[in-house]
């Protein structure tokens, strides 16, 4: 079974009002029609009700990086996934390995924000993957089972066929040193394996992206392989032309029945 294919683009802490009104009118003026895949961006949270307005007139869909738990309460400096959806976002990161590192999000903190993500009515892309040294050890797929587990924990095997896996090697991100399509294809595979051995409600139709500098020379050769259902971009989203010729990459294979 083919799904239809998905490319995010995740701006990180990147923009300005003017550089971000700039970059979506460059890719909405040339994402003109309906396109055969799902095309979303992720601006930082002050940008988004302004990203959600540049929008309105495309199929071009909005999300978010992140999200803490419940709708409202004394959580100094948090955004709810109910504010998200209610400035328009139909997406939301969450997992991403920079918030694990670097903020310190637990896997089961990931499990209730994407529990938290879908009770308001979100689609999460929860991020998965590996380091470096834990691939160098052979623990690639330990790792990466302990993070889907911690989620399938907290929400259930139905619900869990509700969101989108995104595999993001760390190795890979922002490192301009992509995984091969066959590293990713394996990885992905395995995560797939993962989903059915543990019986996740429509695991077949859950969409698994590959990120981790995803280019135009690169995108076309990874989206092809049969378990990768499109990308999660950084870098390269910031840049309408890559980011529009990563989207063409996605809609030729689609066009072709992938
Ligand atoms: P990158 O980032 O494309 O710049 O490697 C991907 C990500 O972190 O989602």
């Amino acid at each position: 079974m083919t799904n239809r294919l998905f490319i995010a683009g995740n701006w990180k802490m990147h923009g300005s009002l003017q550089k971000n009104a700039a970059l979506i009118t460059d890719i909405t003026s040339k994402i003109t029609r309906e396109l055969p895949v799902d095309v979303a961006i992720m601006p930082p949270f002050p940008y988004l009700a302004a990203a959600a307005l540049l929008l309105k007139p495309s199929s071009i869909q909005l999300g978010a990086q992140n999200l803490y738990l419940g709708q409202e309460g004394a959580f100094t400096g948090e955004v709810s996934g109910a504010m998200l959806h209610d400035v328009g976002c139909r997406y939301v990161i969450v997992g991403h390995s920079e918030r694990r590192t670097l903020f310190h999000e637990s896997p089961e903190l990931v499990g209730n924000k994407v529990k938290a993500a879908l009770d308001a009515k979100l689609i999460p892309i929860l991020c998965v993957g590996e380091t470096q040294q834990e691939r160098a050890t052979s623990q690639t797929e330990v790792v990466i089972a302990l993070q889907l587990q911690a989620v399938l924990d907290v929400i259930g095997g139905q619900r869990f066929a509700e969101l989108i896996v995104a595999y993001e090697p760390v190795w890979a991100i922002g490192t301009g040193l992509s995984a091969t399509p066959e590293q990713a294809e394996t990885t992905h595979a395995f995560i797939r394996g993962w989903l059915i051995k543990n019986q996740v409600a429509e695991m077949q139709g859950i969409r698994i992206l590959y990120g981790g500098s995803v280019k135009p020379e690169n995108a076309k050769a990874l989206f092809a392989m049969p378990t990768i259902d499109g990308g999660l971009i950084g870098g390269a989203s910031l840049n309408a032309d890559a980011f529009i010729a990563i989207c063409q990459a996605a809609c030729a294979l689609q066009a072709a029945g992938k």
